[in-house]
């Protein structure tokens, strides 16, 4: 039988499925395992099973002296060495499509929530500050139809955004690494800054695009923008976007991610009534989330079994 480390309890049979073809180590809780956990057990195991909170280093990985894969159930791989990996000739593998839907309902989600100032209104209800009937300048928001709606990345993400805008009749600008042929006009960085109304955060975190978007990137959007992040924290450079807040240089921002997750209790971004904050929901449907476990699972065993995996990082 294979030995396998899974460092968090999954949603769904996957687990107790993988149990009848290799001996699994669990770590039970909810919260992550603490390093030295995974490190005293990982030196017999031939796979491990990783979520994004556990950092995958070479720490790690030369402590597993019989690792083939580390499968990880995310589509973000920020948070593994995947070059010293494949150094070591050990899989990658990974969880996209499967969440591509649920991730860009929730950007849409969090889009209108702050266009239409939707968690405002219910704050002000839930405090009892709802105090006079209707009247024409109540709480007015930004319209989003027929906006123009800039996308940075058009991966699967970026796409699906891109085609949930098109119900909204939204002029679609976006800046990726390369051009796509989508329904959307390809700009340069800094027209997409200048022309957003609303500005979607899709890439990737990776050396080139942590902190891409600081205080000098960040002053060239619109005083009216809004911004909505469901991709990474650290793409942002949330000190920069608490200031830029602070001056009034954008309308708003809507964040599902965050540079420390969970994040503080007294975070700056916590005092803005423009900006709503959830935490890091992008793929957390019941669906989307058994749907990762499927994945990650069966590309453990595959690679494994020295088949191919689903969906290998290459
Ligand atoms: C991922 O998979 O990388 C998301 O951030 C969480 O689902």
């Amino acid at each position: 039988m294979y030995k396998v480390l899974i460092t968090r309890k999954l949603p769904g049979k996957w687990v107790h499925e993988l149990s009848q073809e290799a001996e699994v180590e669990l770590w039970e809780e909810d919260y992550p395992p603490p390093k030295s956990w995974i490190i005293s057990r990982v030196a017999d195991k031939e796979g491990i099973l990783v979520t994004l909170t556990e950092r995958v280093d070479r720490e790690i990985i030369d402590s597993a002296k019989r690792l083939k894969v580390i499968s990880t159930y995310s589509v973000g791989v920020d948070h593994i060495d995947v070059a010293y990996a494949k150094e070591r000739n050990i899989k990658v593998t990974y969880t996209p499509e499967v969440l591509t839907d649920a991730t860009a309902d929730l950007i849409f989600g969090l889009l209108i929530a702050v266009a239409r100032r939707i968690v405002e209104g219910d704050k002000v209800i839930r405090a009892g500050q709802w105090s006079l009937p209707w009247f024409p300048t109540y709480m007015l928001g930004k319209e989003v139809n027929h906006s123009t709606l800039g996308i940075l990345g058009m991966g699967r993400i970026g796409q699906a955004v891109l085609k949930r805008a098109k119900g909204f009749d939204m002029r679609v600008i976006y800046h990726s690494r390369k051009r796509h042929e989508v329904e959307a006009e390809f700009v340069d960085l800094d027209t997409l800054l200048r022309e957003s109304d609303f500005l979607v955060v899709t890439v990737d975190l990776n050396k080139e695009t942590y902190h891409l978007l600081d205080y000098e990137k960040l002053s060239k959007l619109k005083r009216t923008a809004f911004l909505i992040n469901a991709s990474r924290g650290a793409v942002i450079n949330q000190q920069d976007l608490v200031k830029i807040l602070k001056e009034n240089k954008i309308a708003g921002a809507a964040l599902d991610v965050f540079e420390k997750e969970p994040i503080d209790k007294d975070d700056p971004l916590i005092q803005f009534p423009n900006v709503v904050l959830t935490p890091h929901l992008g793929s957390a449907t019941v669906e989307t989330r058994e749907r990762m476990a499927e994945i990650a699972v069966k590309n453990l065993i595959l690679s494994l079994k020295g088949e191919r995996p689903l969906y290998e990082v290459t």
